[in-house]
């Protein structure tokens, strides 16, 4: 039984927590646009109530047979460089030297259980790369999402015990090979605004532009302006030291709380001056090269669902997305209709859409899976449709860089170039399928993938499932070279022979083909408790992060 002071303790305790729930509650919800955060809002389906959804054995062992092939190719060819060249057997560093392609695809190889790739590359990370020493600029965006999201990420799968580690001192050697880096790309965040410098001289320890300088109207884009939070965030838990997040929102405050306010709001004009924060451009769009700022407002929420600092990002997340929905949503004027993004520039619409775009889709369902935003959802859907009508409209099945459709709002009025196929074969393609490729090559990245990740994790519908496999068989066929899998050309050519199939190959392989592109196939076919959506936040290079309750 109960003490009576003990009574009156928890009388009073609820007294007042109502009253301040009743005044901040009311006073977040007006101000939040109805955000009620409730962090432990389930987001995955639930599979093991409905009873079905486990994991499809076959097609996952197919992926993760690609990631071997694709890792002891490249190791036997390119081993430290940073990638393999997947055509003529070459190699090819793009990323610093520092082994992209073995520190990128560590998470990959723990989530598949990979202990003999694993094991490659702890010793790799922990015995032999040199964050000191580099050739060129490095680019802190690139390295930040790749290189050190990688190296956190796997200390939280160590600890969660996704893979068993190789060695009893992995927190310590992986954290001081992170600080490392990191602390190396410090002088990125020497601006005004914590806009980062576009690169980093590592030897004079200054941020610079992308050709080596210092002026005052450097610019960036969004995602290189501020998408750090999620790495810089899961360093500074691991190693208790704050600067790395305090750094990674500098730019944000600046960003997130926009005091001149948009037009649409919540979609800022890019680029911007790194110095003065103010817009440089008037591009708007949730595509390259600003979409993983909006990509990461709502995994900031949803990394640290607790903390109240993390609302605003959620808010501003949904205030974006609506606007885009209002403002960049396009429908095809052909039958059956399908949904895309436009983007928006100097008073311009650009009805064209690119692969990279279409994480969006992705994102919208986990956002609107969290936050409870069935409009939202529905949205998410729409555009993860048109990129699926992207892949299955080509002739290899496989999706182009960047295609374009002909509108059937009266935006079309304002549309700059790209209101109609130019040459025959595009003709050909838009009177079939209603779209034609402004771009045909197809690079190995995962942003279509992903979304079938998120769309089969949050809705459990069984065509997620069914649209990754046909990418991932489509894929293969078309990339699968001697060396591993390359970019190709042209995704409106099926090539069978040698030569032809090889003209038609680009010879590149980067990282994120096994970072990510991989990555997503295998956990839409594997047990989806798996890195579940309902602990683990994925960075925009794949790399899963614990969420924080706390
Ligand atoms: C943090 O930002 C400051 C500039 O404000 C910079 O000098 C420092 O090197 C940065 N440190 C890290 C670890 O990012
Ligand atoms: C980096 O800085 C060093 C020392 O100031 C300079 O010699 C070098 O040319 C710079 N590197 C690049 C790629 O700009
Ligand atoms: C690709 O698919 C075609 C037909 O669907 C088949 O003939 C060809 O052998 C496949 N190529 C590879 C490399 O799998």
């Amino acid at each position: 039984m109960l003490g009576r002071s003990r009574r009156v303790r928890i009388a009073t305790f609820l007294v007042v927590g109502t009253c301040i729930y009743l005044f901040y509650g009311g006073f977040l919800s007006a101000s939040l646009l109805e955000l009620k955060p409730s962090p432990r809002k389930r987001i995955q389906y639930p599979f093991k109530e409905k009873g079905f959804g486990g994991k499809d054995e076959d097609k996952a062992t197919a992926v993760k047979q690609v990631m071997q092939r694709t890792f002891g190719l490249y190791k036997q060819k390119a081993w430290g460089f940073d990638e393999v060249k997947p055509v003529s057997g070459g190699q090819r560093n793009s990323r610093n030297g520092w082994g992209a392609t073995i520190i990128d695809g560590m998470t990959t190889a723990a989530i598949m259980g990979l202990s003999d790739i694993f094991a490659d590359q702890y010793d790799w990370v922990v015995n032999r790369v040199n964050f000191h020493k580099t050739m060129g600029l490095v680019d802190p965006f690139e390295t930040t999402i790749r290189y050190l999201g990688a190296l956190v990420s796997t200390v939280d799968l160590l600890e969660a015990g996704v893979i068993s580690p190789p060695s009893p001192s992995f927190r310590k050697d992986i954290l001081r090979q992170a600080r490392t880096l990191a602390d190396n790309l410090g002088p990125a965040f020497d601006t005004p605004t914590g806009m980062l410098w576009p690169r980093v001289n590592f030897s004079s320890a200054r941020g610079v532009d992308d050709s080596g300088r210092r002026n005052s109207y450097t610019r960036t884009h969004l995602a290189r302006a501020g998408s750090h939070f999620l790495e810089y965030a899961t360093l500074s838990e691991l190693t208790g030291d704050k600067i790395y997040l305090k750094n990674s929102t500098r730019a944000w405050n600046w960003l997130v709380d926009n005091k001149k306010g948009e037009e649409w709001p919540g979609i800022l004009e890019s680029p911007r001056l790194i110095w003065t924060g103010e817009p440089f451009g008037t591009t708007r769009t949730l595509g390259a090269p600003d979409d993983s700022h909006y990509e990461y407002l709502i995994k900031a929420h949803l990394l640290f669902p607790t903390r109240a600092s993390t609302r605003r990002h959620a808010k501003r997340w949904v205030q974006a997305m609506t606007s885009a929905q209002t403002h960049l949503l396009s429908t095809s004027n052909t039958r059956p209709r399908h949904s895309f993004l436009l983007s928006y520039s100097k008073g311009m619409y650009e009805n064209k859409m690119g692969h990279l775009t279409c994480f969006i889709g992705g994102n919208l369902l986990l956002g609107a899976a969290y936050l409870s935003r069935p409009d939202l959802h529905s949205f998410g859907e729409a555009l993860i449709d048109g990129c699926h009508h992207s892949y299955v409209s080509m002739p290899s099945r496989v999706g182009p860089e960047e295609w374009s459709w002909t509108p059937r709002e009266r935006k079309q009025t304002r549309i700059n170039g790209f209101t109609s196929p130019v040459t025959a074969a595009q003709e050909r393609l838009w009177s079939q399928t209603g779209i034609w490729p402004t771009a045909a090559n197809y690079n190995l990245r995962p942003e279509v993938v992903e979304s079938y990740f998120y769309g089969w994790r949050i809705t459990g519908q069984q065509k997620y499932r069914d649209w990754a496999w046909d990418a991932f068989t489509a894929i293969a066929n078309a990339t699968s070279t001697h060396w591993g899998y390359s970019e190709v050309t042209d995704v409106t050519a099926t090539p069978r022979d040698g030569s032809e199939r090889d003209a038609n190959l680009r010879d590149i392989s980067e990282s994120f083909w096994s970072a990510e592109t991989l990555k997503y196939l295998y956990l839409t076919f594997s047990d989806p408790d798996l890195c579940s959506l309902d602990s683990w936040v994925f960075n925009t290079e794949a790399h899963p992060l614990k969420r924080r309750f706390r």
